[in-house]
């Protein structure tokens, strides 16, 4: 059979090719969905006191995502997170490694500031995990950071210390994880800042390689 030949039997053989219609949305369109979806969540206590739901920020198409606690204060009246004084600290830290806001995609495992910024309860946890689960199944990330215990319980089921898990690495989404204190953890006990920076440069030469 002669090139032309075979392609014609090929190209018949095919048929029509399909595309779903949820194929042709670009990952901000599915972001926006899931982002409308979180705006009107009531399925945990929290929707009572947020001001404003903080659902993520940054690059769909980064390869990487890093994962906090929960809104704060400033998140909850501005609805992005980490901009108040743990935000900065993480960017700054950030940007001494090279690695830009828009070189990521941040969000936090509860999308509503818990009163007081007390804990994330475990029921909160779970219920808002289904957020999480599609933003990483749309960003697909290759790496992700938890950053301090609620990210690494939620995403690794890990109840061991950070001071433990942040030396290893581990697989799960179709990502490596990695671990890291909690920048406010940084902000409070400032003699674990070596040991963050040395994880956030870890990171960065993954992310710019
Ligand atoms: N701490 C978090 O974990 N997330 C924020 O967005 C702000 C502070
Ligand atoms: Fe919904 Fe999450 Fe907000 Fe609870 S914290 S109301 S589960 S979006």
């Amino acid at each position: 059979m002669s090139l032309k030949k075979a392609i014609e039997f090929l190209v018949e053989t095919l048929g029509e090719i399909e595309i779903p219609a949820g194929e042709l949305k670009t990952k901000e369109d599915k972001i926006r969905e899931v982002y409308e979806e979180a705006s009107r969540c009531k399925k945990c206590p929290l929707w009572r006191g947020r001001k404003k739901m903080v659902f993520g920020h940054g690059n769909p198409y980064s390869r990487v995502l890093f994962v906090g606690e929960a809104p704060g204060e400033d998140e909850d009246r501005i609805g992005i997170p980490f901009v108040g004084r743990a935000g900065s600290k993480l960017a700054q830290i950030m940007l001494k490694y090279g690695i830009k806001r828009e070189n990521i995609y941040i969000t936090n495992t509860l999308k509503c500031r818990p009163p007081s910024n007390r804990d994330p309860k475990p029921e909160e946890l779970q219920e808002c995990f289904k957020y999480l689960k599609k933003q990483i199944e749309i960003i697909s990330p290759a790496i992700i950071l938890c950053l301090g215990r609620y990210a690494s319980l939620v995403i690794l089921g890990e109840k061991r210390g950070i001071s433990y898990l942040r030396q290893g690495e581990f697989y799960r989404f179709g990502a490596r994880i990695f671990v890291t204190y909690h920048p406010s953890a940084i902000l409070r006990k400032p003699n674990l800042t070596p040991l963050f920076e040395e994880d956030i440069e870890r990171v960065s030469k993954l992310i710019l390689k």
